[in-house]
């Protein structure tokens, strides 16, 4: 006895179809015209679109950082993500200098126990190769590899906490090209942005807004072009992540028009954000929307939606980094390098890309399921898992309602924050119902907003090696 998706819309990356589906025990047993119903649950998915179950591969759940910890644990984290359709999330294991991989990742596995409510995988933060010539830490490498943990995350920002000289940077470049991991950046240049904080510091300038003007889109050009530039010489490939303006883009564009294997993803928040509208320099409130790279000038929004356009920008992710406003964000009141940098994004996703990205004639389905689906299934090695409508493929499947109308709030959010980037807008287009391995964890036309499976259901996935789908 399956579950069998009856009258929707399949839509795939390269294609959509009016077909069924149908699901038998965790996988997607079969898709095609008419199938038998017999003896299965029939699921009407009429005026639905049955895509794959959205891949967010940049989330920090239950992590410390700027004093303070991360709000939303493996289970608020996931089950929002699941509301708002996402069934798998690469989340963020930060080792910390001093100590090996290996007790950082025992470290976010006992974080993820009996938590996680949908599948997850983690990338690791290198930052100490241990002594000496950091042979400790490049066999290390090997064994994360071996734990299916293929992707590395090298910090060129917040020096003294995660930055690692370009020296370090560039032997786990080489490493990384020898075990076909993939090496994912934060792009900008810490110790400039350092000096730039303390004068404005000096200078009386405190408030949130001066956060984004003290890191310059030239800071993160720079790191983006020099991060690129070093793994084409280590022959890795790299992966940019939350890459925010058209400064960068540029340099991404020019590395990757002379061969480097340079891939980026950018967020929901810089396509839809800005200083001007987010962060004119009024108030405090504006503290929400402190994250690191920063929001930029509006104008960097539609060169963003372009690259995702011509294929050279490929995920749009959340960087879901969620802090309290009331309590934890307050931090940095009088001093906004103190605020806890990072927002919340994971239930959104979905919504804010569809609405503003489909209903705007940006991006067609197809490209929409690419860009939060497929195309992180295939560049972070699970495609065989993830990623798709096909048969044998886990059955992660989203039901997607293109018409439903939707307001987004922070009082009706399953994400632990007070206060949510995108509060009172209108979007159209929503997760109708989600199933994770083929159970239904989420059904938003019967019982809105709430997770129906049980917590701690998620399962750590392991994934291949494939240097990004670029080697
Ligand atoms: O502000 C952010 N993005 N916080 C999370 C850490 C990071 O840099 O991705
Ligand atoms: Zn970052
Ligand atoms: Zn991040």
């Amino acid at each position: 006895m399956g579950t069998l998706i009856k009258n929707g819309t399949v839509v795939n990356a390269d294609g959509s179809k009016k077909t069924d589906v149908l699901i038998e025990g965790e996988k997607i047993a079969e898709v095609g015209d008419n199938l038998n119903a017999t003896s299965h649950t029939v699921v009407d998915a009429s005026g639905l679109l049955v895509m794959p179950g959205g891949i967010d591969v940049h989330t920090h759940l239950d992590m410390p950082f700027g004093g303070t910890v991360s709000a939303d644990d493996y289970t608020s984290g996931t089950q929002a993500a699941a509301i708002g359709g996402t069934t798998m999330l690469i989340d963020f294991v930060l080792q910390s200098q001093g100590h090996t991989m290996r007790e950082a990742l025992d470290t976010w596995l006992k974080k993820s126990d009996n938590k996680a409510c949908i599948d997850f995988s983690l990338h690791m933060a290198v930052t100490d190769l241990g002594p000496g010539d950091g042979a400790q830490g490049l066999r290390e490498m090997e064994e994360m590899v071996a734990e299916g943990i293929t992707s590395f995350k090298l910090f060129m920002a917040y020096p003294g906490v995660l930055m690692i000289d370009d020296g370090l940077m560039f032997r786990v470049m080489q490493k990384a090209a020898k075990l076909n991991a993939l090496c994912c950046i934060h792009a900008e240049n810490g110790s400039a942005i350092d000096i730039v904080v303390a004068q404005m510091l000096t200078e009386g300038k405190t408030a949130p807004h001066y956060h984004a003007l003290s890191r310059s889109p030239k800071a993160e050009a720079e790191a983006t072009h020099r991060a690129i530039a070093l793994a084409d010489m280590a022959g890795a490939s790299v992966y940019i992540v939350h890459l925010s303006n058209a400064y960068a883009l540029d340099n991404l564009k020019f590395m990757q028009q002379r061969g480097a294997k340079a891939l980026a993803e950018t967020c929901i928040q810089y396509l839809v954000l800005s200083i001007e509208d987010q962060m004119p320099g009024k108030s405090w409130d504006e503290a929400k929307y402190v994250f690191t790279p920063p929001l930029r000038e509006k104008w960097n929004q539609q060169p963003l939606w372009n690259a995702l356009q011509d294929g050279s920008l490929v995920v749009v992710s959340t960087d879901h980094c969620p802090f309290r406003f009331a309590d934890q964000k307050e931090l940095g009141r009088g001093n906004f390098s103190k605020i806890p940098n990072g927002g919340p994004g994971v239930e959104n996703r979905l919504q804010i890309l569809w609405h503003f990205g489909v209903n705007a004639g940006r991006l067609t389905p197809e490209k929409f399921v690419e860009l939060c689906c497929t195309a992180p299934a295939r560049i972070f090695g699970m495609e065989n898992h993830k990623g798709s409508i096909n048969e044998g493929l886990d059955a992660d499947i989203l039901l997607w309602d293109p018409n439903a109308d939707y307001t987004i709030s922070a009082a009706t959010q399953r994400m632990a924050t007070d206060y949510n980037m995108f509060e009172g807008w209108k979007v159209k287009g929503n997760a109708a119902k989600v199933f994770s391995r083929g159970e239904l964890v989420v059904d938003n036309t019967s019982q809105p907003g709430k997770f129906l499976g049980a917590t701690g259901r998620g399962r750590f996935v392991k994934r291949g090696a494939n240097a990004g789908g670029l080697a």
